[in-house]
């Protein structure tokens, strides 16, 4: 396999794990071109927050290579990611309940800490409920206010592809709507989106192209809508 070029993010065969456990990620490949969203869904356990860990550089690839606008990137930790451009929002655990919105935005900014005033004040002007909490402790939020925070937090370095690991879980459908929304619009202004989606219909269908993971290898691929309307997945993600 020839590691692609041109694209904005390429995963080439990547097997990565934990310790000395069974692999999860047994050859996975996938590519993020520039302006896309690309989704990519499966069931619990395939391993999808895996392989978005091991973009980031929070897990390392043992095999395979991980290319960001043509830099070999595979050997950086997570901090030489950020640099070369990844915003990543985690599952779980995405905000500091303890700290306020303000400090939670704050502290984002690692990387150029010179732009943390600007950057916060543009995300407050992008999301006016920001603004309305700032004072507020992240934990008093609600679930979809808290993943607005957490996204907002994964701008604060004005990444060049934002990673998001469900973002819409347990949320209500009017707030999962709502995120989406957001996403779409941040996609919009120019922002290539890779996410994983529990709402693997509605995030197919709001996709330039998606990929299906089954225990840690590529599935199926497509573009998000033909996906979202293949009755082989529909069958998969519906139970119907
Ligand atoms: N920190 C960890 N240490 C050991 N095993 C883990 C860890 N995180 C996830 N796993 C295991 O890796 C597999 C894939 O998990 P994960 O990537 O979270 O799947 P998904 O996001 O698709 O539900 C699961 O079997 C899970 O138990
Ligand atoms: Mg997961």
């Amino acid at each position: 396999m020839s590691v692609g070029t041109g694209s904005l993010l390429t995963v080439e065969g990547v097997v990565a794990g934990y310790g000395a456990a069974e692999q999860i990620l047994k050859g996975t490949s996938l590519r993020v071109e520039a302006g896309e969203i690309v989704s990519i869904i499966g069931p619990n356990g395939a391993g999808k927050s895996t392989l978005l860990k091991t973009i980031a550089g929070l897990v390392a690839a043992r095999e395979g290579a991980i290319m960001l606008n043509g830099a070999d990137v595979t050997a950086e930790g997570a901090l030489g990611r950020a640099r070369h451009g990844i915003g990543f929002v985690p599952q779980e655990r995405n905000v500091f309940g303890a700290m306020t919105v303000a400090e939670n935005l704050d502290i984002s900014g690692f990387q150029e800490p010179a732009r943390v005033r600007e950057r916060s004040e543009a995300l407050y002007a992008r999301y006016p409920m920001l603004a309305a909490k700032r004072r507020a402790l992240a934990r008093t939020l609600s679930g979809g206010q808290r993943q607005i925070l957490a996204m907002a937090m994964g701008l604060m370095n004005a990444p060049t592809l934002l990673l998001l690991d469900e973002p819409t879980a347990g949320l209500s459908p009017k707030a999962a709507e709502e995120l989406f929304e957001a996403i779409m619009v941040l996609n919009r202004g120019g922002l290539p989106i890779l996410m994983v989606e529990q709402h693997a219909l509605e995030a197919l269908e709001i996709s330039t192209r998606g990929y299906v993971l089954v225990a840690g290898s590529n599935s199926r691929e497509g573009a998000g809508p033909a996906l979202a309307a293949d009755p082989e997945i529909r069958r998969l993600f519906l139970g119907g």
